[in-house]
């Protein structure tokens, strides 16, 4: 079984990990979850991972954060909603082990471009968080939102992508909507990262 470490925070909602413990439920998804880690009490993950009697910590040094996860002998690191950086030494130490999910559609390369279904060139969105991620997609009158799930490097809301979904901008959408759409369908990119990187 791999052992996942689940980091959030107060930015979202904690479904990104809830869909991780149903998958895990379920057996869908071959893993378990060693450790949900938030930068703050106030993060609606660290409730929903008590509710399922996971552990718990409240931690905003990144140095224990890295000998923790060690410890714990946590084979995938998986952001979801993440506000702190991560430093060059657990980037070096969790090599390709570390995943975020980003409300953006992060291309293949730094000067590629994803294409929407529509064929129009969806948004990356680098360097926005959550609902300004969503805000832009309105901004930038785009067809579409994605989400893009990635290993994260060095390069900041960059990596190899595991996995993207897109979700068609509605008329009567806004923020709120758009991003409840979007997060099911993060939701289920997430576990299918997962399964692939899990279930061997
Ligand atoms: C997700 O929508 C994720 O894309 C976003 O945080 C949210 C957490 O939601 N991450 C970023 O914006 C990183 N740039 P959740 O708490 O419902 O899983």
């Amino acid at each position: 079984m791999k052992r996942l470490a689940v980091l959030v925070s107060n930015a979202g909602t904690g479904s990104n990990l809830q869909a991780i413990i149903q998958a895990i439920k379920t057996q869908e998804l071959k893993a378990e979850i060693i450790l949900v880690v938030s930068d703050g009490e106030d993060a609606s993950g660290l409730k929903r991972a008590q509710e399922n009697n996971i552990l718990t910590l409240v931690i905003n040094s990144s140095d224990n954060l890295l000998k923790i996860l060690q410890e714990k002998n946590v084979d995938y690191i998986c952001l979801a909603g993440w506000k702190q950086i991560i430093s060059d030494e657990m980037l070096d130490k969790f090599k390709n082990r570390i995943l975020n999910i980003h409300p953006g559609l992060i291309p293949d390369s730094l000067d590629g471009v994803v294409k929407n279904p529509d064929g129009s060139e969806g948004l990356w969105n680098k360097g926005k968080f959550t609902n300004i991620a969503i805000q832009n997609f309105f901004d930038q009158h785009a067809t579409y939102a994605g989400s893009t799930v990635h290993f994260l490097s060095k390069e900041f809301d960059f990596g190899k992508v595991l996995k993207r979904c897109f979700v068609k901008i509605e008329k009567e959408d806004n923020v709120d909507s758009l991003y409840q759409k979007l997060k099911v369908e993060e939701n289920k990119i997430y576990v299918e990262a997962l399964i692939q990187l899990c279930n061997e």
